[in-house]
């Protein structure tokens, strides 16, 4: 299969000024796969946003290159396309928020790309519908939660149709209600086929990828099924990093009782085993 995403020896410094460049991202090469849901993880400043800017064309690489289905980021005549393909989440739902009503902002992106009126409305209504933000479509955004804005954010890049989306520490901001709602659409996108990368330092949203990417220094240190990772509990605590709570948990119960299984990831994973366990305690 052709890869969605393919990065090859990347290497990005911002510029403050003339002499003073701050390297970033070192030699990173890695392709997406249509249909993956990706985590990148990495501590605070080890270039995950940067990284993520260079997935749509944000961001051009000063060395390497990056491929969006053959599109190299670095031709300005394709940044439109490369856009269409990948669509970007932001961390604050509130820089994102660009109209007054929640449709009209849902619009926004295809107003610029000229989309036919009946179809836009099509399109607006599908994309609403996804992050169930509906019955507040006539309503101004900034009445709304956190998580609500969120979902409108995500509608506007929904509308857009594209293939990928970049979800960056998209919930970082919101509650913990707000955070389920997001990771539902990101789910539910992903089981329509969507391809989905979500940057995030909580763990338990990195355990819902089926691959995580992770990042230290602006390089990449790991890369490999979500399962396989969380096993090098040492080497990410070296990384500032950690395995997800109900990993921890798991351990603790297996370490007293054996047969609990200490190969669990995700919440739902760790409740069936409870729910085993206790079923052959009965019988
Ligand atoms: N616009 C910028 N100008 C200069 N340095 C930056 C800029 N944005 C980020 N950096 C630096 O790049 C490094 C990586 O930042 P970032 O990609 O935001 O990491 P993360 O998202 O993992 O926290 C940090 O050291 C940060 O200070
Ligand atoms: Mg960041």
């Amino acid at each position: 299969m052709e890869p969605l995403i393919r990065l090859e020896n990347v290497s990005f410094s911002y510029k403050i000024n003339e002499q003073t460049k701050v390297p970033v991202l070192r030699d990173i090469d890695f392709s997406i796969y249509p249909g993956e849901y990706v985590a990148i993880i990495g501590h605070n400043g080890s270039g995950k946003s940067t990284l993520s800017k260079h997935l749509n064309g944000i961001l051009t690489p000063d060395n390497g290159d990056v491929w969006i289905h053959g599109y190299n980021t670095k031709n300005v005549n394709q940044k439109r396309a490369i856009r269409q393909t990948v669509g970007t989440v932001f961390q604050h739902p509130d820089n994102q928020i660009v109209a007054t009503i929640v449709e009209e902002d849902v619009a926004f992106g295809l107003e610029n790309i000229n989309i036919p009126r009946e179809e836009m409305r099509q399109r607006v209504d599908e994309a609403l519908d996804v992050v169930k933000m509906s019955p507040f479509r006539h309503r101004p955004p900034h009445h709304l939660s956190g998580g609500q804005k969120q979902r409108v954010a995500i509608a506007g890049v929904l509308a857009m149709r594209p293939e990928c989306i970049v979800f960056d520490e998209a919930t970082s901001m919101l509650d913990s209600f707000g955070r389920k709602e997001v990771l539902q659409v990101m789910r539910k996108m992903n089981d329509k086929g969507m391809t989905i990368i979500t940057v995030t330092h909580h763990m338990s949203e990195a355990a819902e990828a089926d691959r995580i990417i992770v990042i230290e220094g602006g390089q990449i240190v790991m890369d490999g099924p979500a399962r396989e990772i969380f096993k090098h509990k040492h080497e990410l605590e070296q990384l500032q990093l950690e395995v997800p709570a109900v990993s921890q948990m798991a351990e603790l119960i297996h370490n007293r009782f054996a047969e609990f299984s200490k190969d669990i990831i995700q919440e739902s994973e760790f409740i069936e085993e409870v729910v085993k366990l206790s079923k052959e305690e009965v019988s």
